[in-house]
């Protein structure tokens, strides 16, 4: 927690069910929690996002310490969204100026399944329009602010067209020339920013090994849009 707190302030998790007991503050990730299907593990956070994107100051930062893992597989890979909208033409960026998009608990065109909430949670859970293409807090940079399993299209654009265009950009945006894989060994920390790159998880792991890491974030800022 000391190191983490370099970085800034703590920020609660989101999901309140998978947090340690005595220090609250600290989330993990846990193979212990993860339902099976068809004997695969069915694993949080695959497929390439960013954090609590529908919270109003999304973490500006997240770490993951690893405490427990499996022979082989369960890497975490990052992509750019910086270099990743640089490399955009310029008539595509001028298009995605001034266009955002309602980050949900869950879009209903997700990639994924989320944690199943009751009523009652899923209503203590925020939703936040975000604009598509971010400027740095501190350093300016322009960047792609991508969520699929979030974002609830964009507003103004039909649909259809608006799902086309966010397919468009993470396909782009996920490309490997963007993206750092990180192996992990025992006790090993990796902190990242959330406004810099985005991140997933591999379900590629023997499912009878047990998997375990604590997850803390750092408190962010609301986003502004690259203008
Ligand atoms: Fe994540």
């Amino acid at each position: 927690m000391q190191a983490v707190r370099c970085f800034g302030e703590l920020m609660p998790q989101q999901i309140k069910q998978f947090t340690l007991k005595d220090f609250p503050l600290v989330g993990y990730n846990s193979t212990d929690d993860l339902p099976r299907k068809n004997g695969q593990l069915q694993v949080r956070g695959e497929n390439y996002h960013t954090d609590h994107s529908n919270e109003i100051a999304p973490p500006k930062a997240t770490a993951l310490l690893a405490i427990t893992l499996p022979t082989r597989g369960g890497d975490t890979q990052f992509v750019d969204v910086r270099r990743a909208y640089d490399d955009l033409p310029a008539a595509l960026k001028e298009q995605l100026l001034g266009k955002r998009s309602l980050h949900v608990h869950q879009s209903n065109r997700s990639p994924r399944a989320f944690a199943q909430l009751s009523a009652e949670a899923l209503a203590q859970i925020p939703q936040t329009a975000q604009p598509l293409v971010i400027k740095h807090p501190d350093n300016q940079r322009h960047a792609l602010y991508l969520n699929t399993g979030r974002m609830q299209g964009l507003e103004g654009m039909p649909d259809d067209e608006a799902f086309a265009l966010i397919d468009q950009l993470y396909h782009h945006a996920t490309h490997a020339r963007y993206e750092y894989r990180h192996t992990w060994q025992v006790g090993d920390l990796v902190i990242w920013d959330n406004r810099s790159v985005m991140h997933q998880a591999n379900a590629d792991y023997d499912p009878q090994e047990r998997r375990y890491l604590y997850r803390l974030m750092v408190k962010g800022v609301p986003l502004t849009a690259a203008t």
